[in-house]
């Protein structure tokens, strides 16, 4: 089986996806591997600090730009034709930072994840941390869910919660969930795989 990740910045949860599928070298060892391979790493950013990450685990990286697209539907078939040759089973958004037209949602039904910086069904959209401060939540944490066409809203695939500690800040909370985040993402993929 084939993974594709799509990535916008530093990849760190496609980095912990990547030494999860590289756990199936030790087999004995757990805990065991994905079952697949990750066959791409693509962002829709040059500049992704993911894609070095990427290519010193030896993996093949491609770049799809979206500012060199006219419409997102442009985009998301440029997207498409990049991911396409890999034959994903599965295809995995990590802090991959573009809204995604309905028809690329379809097309990957029931086989696309996505990592989101908070306890869904609160805060949807951008900015988790610091409005989960303002609201003065006890606690936060992040999901990961099933891409559908309306931002946010799949069903969820797995949950992490942590504490908002007095003083935090986004920052210092969003350390804390992303913790969590590179937990749950890879057994959250490799469970879903399994039902591929
Ligand atoms: C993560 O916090 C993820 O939840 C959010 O963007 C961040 C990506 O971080 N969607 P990284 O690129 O995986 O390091």
């Amino acid at each position: 089986k084939n993974i594709v990740i799509l990535i916008s910045g530093a990849g760190s949860n496609m980095a912990a996806i990547v030494r999860a599928a590289e756990r199936e070298h030790w087999a004995d060892a757990p805990p065991r591997g994905l079952g697949a391979r990750v066959a791409a790493v693509i962002s829709n950013r040059p500049d992704a600090a993911g894609l070095a990450l990427a290519q010193a685990a030896g993996i093949a990286t491609a770049v799809v730009d979206h500012r060199a697209h006219p419409s997102r539907e442009a985009f998301d078939t440029a997207l498409a034709a990049a991911i396409e040759p890999h034959a994903p089973t599965l295809v995995v958004l990590a802090g991959f930072m573009r809204i995604l037209t309905p028809g690329f949602v379809a097309r990957y039904a029931g086989r696309m994840l996505n990592i989101h910086p908070s306890l869904l069904p609160a805060f949807p959209g951008l900015h988790t941390h610091q409005r989960a401060i303002d609201m003065g939540c006890r606690v936060a944490g992040a999901t990961v869910h099933h891409v559908t066409a309306e931002l946010d809203h799949g069903h969820i695939a797995a949950q992490a919660v942590v504490p908002v500690l007095p003083g935090d800040t986004a920052d210092t909370l969003a350390a804390r969930v992303r913790t969590q985040e590179h937990l749950i993402y890879p057994r959250a993929v490799a469970e879903t795989l399994r039902n591929l």
